[in-house]
């Protein structure tokens, strides 16, 4: 099978991987009111719940939800707004086919709040950032980043915005390029077979 997606929320970049047609075979979501389960249940994408809050440990919830990604027997588990820090028992089990999407210029600004963060660093380029997931959070070899003009006037808000149409281009295309077996890691660093561009410059 093909692709796992993990949601806490609304699931635009769910969203985006599915209307690129990548093969997702099940939503899943942390949270059970998650907007994005809607999305993929009107594509008849099998969706499952697992609440964490409803589990004793990290390490129970961690448990309990590998089990339900190998069920589906994924080739690549993609978080996509997936905002629950996984433990390094559940990223080593998914060592090299877990990708994660930040809305930052990783190894800038990772954690929360990034936009208004760039903002106050007064950054004059920002983005979003495909990564392989590693025990520590928000880091590991990157995939793709997508750079965006920060400009005078811009909030948190309308920055989000343009960073987010940049999202919905790049995830499709590092979760096709991880499918079609093209993306090699070496010392940290990916590259890509063929060479297609790692790097996209918005001209917004
Ligand atoms: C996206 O901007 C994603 O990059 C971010 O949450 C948003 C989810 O939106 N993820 C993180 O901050 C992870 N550290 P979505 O649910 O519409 O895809």
């Amino acid at each position: 099978m093909a692709l796992v997606a993990l949601i806490s929320g609304r699931g635009s970049n769910m969203r985006a991987l599915v209307e690129a047609g990548l093969p997702v075979s099940a939503v899943i979501s942390n949270v059970a009111g998650a907007q994005g389960l809607e999305f993929a249940r009107s594509r008849g994408i099998a969706t499952k719940v697992l609440e964490h809050r409803k589990f004793a440990s990290r390490d129970a919830f961690d448990a309990a939800l590998a089990a339900e990604i190998d069920a589906f027997a994924p080739r690549l588990v993609a978080l996509a707004g997936f905002m629950r820090v996984l433990g390094a028992a559940f990223v080593q089990r998914y060592e090299g086919r877990l990708l994660n999407i930040h809305p930052a210029l990783l190894p800038s600004f990772p954690g929360l709040d990034t936009h208004a963060k760039a903002l106050a660093a007064g950054v004059k380029l920002h983005g979003c950032t495909v990564h392989f997931v590693t025990a520590e959070v928000d880091h590991g070899p990157i995939v793709i980043q997508a750079a965006v003009r920060v400009r005078a006037g811009d909030s948190p808000e309308s920055l989000a915005a343009r960073v987010l149409a940049q999202e919905h281009i790049v995830y499709p295309r590092a979760a096709r390029w991880f499918l079609d077996g093209r993306l090699l890691r070496q010392n940290g660093v990916v590259t890509v077979k063929g060479n297609d561009a790692q790097l996209v410059v918005s001209p917004d």
